[in-house]
């Protein structure tokens, strides 16, 4: 198959579909890779160890989306990719169509084939292509945390770990998934105190079996998040409540409980945010990722990965290349056939929708995926 993998063109979007090791991979597999010249740069790989790894460099993004029969993305085709996508073309990236009308009626005119990272759900109901960039995040929450609660960036000035002598950080996480352990295995292994709260009784017993003696949890709800709001130096919002918003676990009137010139990091924003004050605010960039209400320092960048690109773009990938290369390997519909993770990562074929989620979003009619392979 030719595959083919573009410059990502969003704002500040520094990853890349596949590394030069992806590109290699496939290659070896007998397909032909095409990269756009300079696309890795932002995650330091160089043309010419794209050209190493068997790929071949192509100058414009018109003749990538031309001459292949697969694109491999991170972020969803931008308006201005729209006229290039091919009827028949399998486009697989991150798409999140129930966010937007405008792209979800952009990209079914164009009929092609779009299989979604984030609907590609496994059969224990775990979101594969989605973790990795959870595991990103939760670990960079307490990254982004750290640099603002020092008093040149705003913040408080503690120092997470404390000092001999002198009491560690109080670090709070409002859900304990994907985001929030990762978030807490960074925040002990600095040396804080760290209190995780999840509604889930048997995941909250999982963590406490599993997280070092610095690691507290408890059952989330108003009052024992008011509690943990008095003592927190470090708040960050980690809860999904799947297909939904997120709820104001943080309400504006809470922010009084904490202490002045506190962090809240909303990890939550790309789904609302769990913050009252933050959901209100919307996301902030990476260029200007801060605001302060109540004299309480609030971070709500939606797209966290995207300030680790050299990271995210591996962990990524190392998730993506097995369906990348079944899908290549077999064409979508037999990979569809064979894995049914494959199945629900199609969210569109040839204009009809076969993602329920997105078809109820807009009132669009709906066809099973089943239905519109044929099968
Ligand atoms: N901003 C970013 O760049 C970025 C990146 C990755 C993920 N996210 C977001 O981070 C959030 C967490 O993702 P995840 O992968 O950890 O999800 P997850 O499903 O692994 O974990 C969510 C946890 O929240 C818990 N929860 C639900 N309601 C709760 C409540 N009322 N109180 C406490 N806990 C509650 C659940 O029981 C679950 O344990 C999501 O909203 C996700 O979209 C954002």
């Amino acid at each position: 198959m030719i595959i083919g993998i573009p410059k990502e063109i969003k704002t500040a979007e520094n990853r890349i579909a596949m590394p030069p090791s992806g590109v290699q991979t496939l290659v070896a597999d007998g397909h032909t890779v095409f990269v756009e010249s300079k696309g890795g740069i932002g995650s330091d790989f160089s043309n010419d160890e794209y050209i190493r790894a068997g790929a071949e460099i192509i100058e414009t993004a018109g003749e990538i989306w031309n001459r292949s029969e697969m694109i491999i993305k991170v972020k969803e085709p931008l308006a201005s990719e729209w006229g290039m996508i091919k009827q028949g073309q399998v486009i697989f990236t991150y798409l999140h169509f129930a966010s937007s009308e405008e792209l979800t009626l952009g990209i079914q005119k164009t009929g092609c084939v779009a299989i979604a990272y984030e609907t590609v759900t496994s059969a224990n109901g775990r979101l594969p292509l989605l973790e990795p960039m959870s595991e990103v995040a939760g670990r960079l929450s307490v990254q982004e945390g750290v640099k603002f609660l020092e008093a040149p960036m705003g913040g408080r000035g503690v120092l997470l770990g404390g000092v001999p002598g002198v009491l560690p950080g109080e670090v709070v996480i409002i859900g304990g998934g994907v985001v929030g352990i990762n978030a807490a295995k960074m925040a002990a292994g600095l040396g804080a105190h760290v209190t995780m709260l999840d509604i889930d009784i048997d995941r909250l017993r999982y963590l406490s079996d599993v997280m070092p003696s610095n690691v507290d949890t408890m059952f989330s709800n108003k009052y024992n998040i008011s509690e943990a709001l008095n003592k927190a130096d470090l708040l960050i919002g980690a809860i999904l409540i799947p297909g939904a918003k997120a709820p104001h676990l943080v309400t504006r009137d809470m922010l009084g409980l904490m202490k002045p010139r506190a962090v809240i990091v909303d990890v939550a924003i790309d789904q609302g945010g769990c913050v009252q004050t933050i959901s209100e605010h919307g996301p902030t960039t990476h260029e200007d990722p801060i605001f302060i209400v109540d004299d309480v320092v609030h971070y709500s960048v939606a797209n966290m990965p995207g300030a680790v690109p050299l990271t995210s773009t591996l962990a990524l990938t190392n998730a993506t290349i097995p369906y990348a290369r079944e899908i290549a390997g077999k064409g979508y519909r037999q990979a569809a056939i064979d894995n049914p993770e494959i199945m629900t990562g199609i969210n569109m074929i040839d204009g009809k929708i076969t993602w329920e989620g997105v078809a109820d979003a807009f009132d669009l009619p709906f066809t099973p995926v089943e239905e519109a392979l044929g099968l």
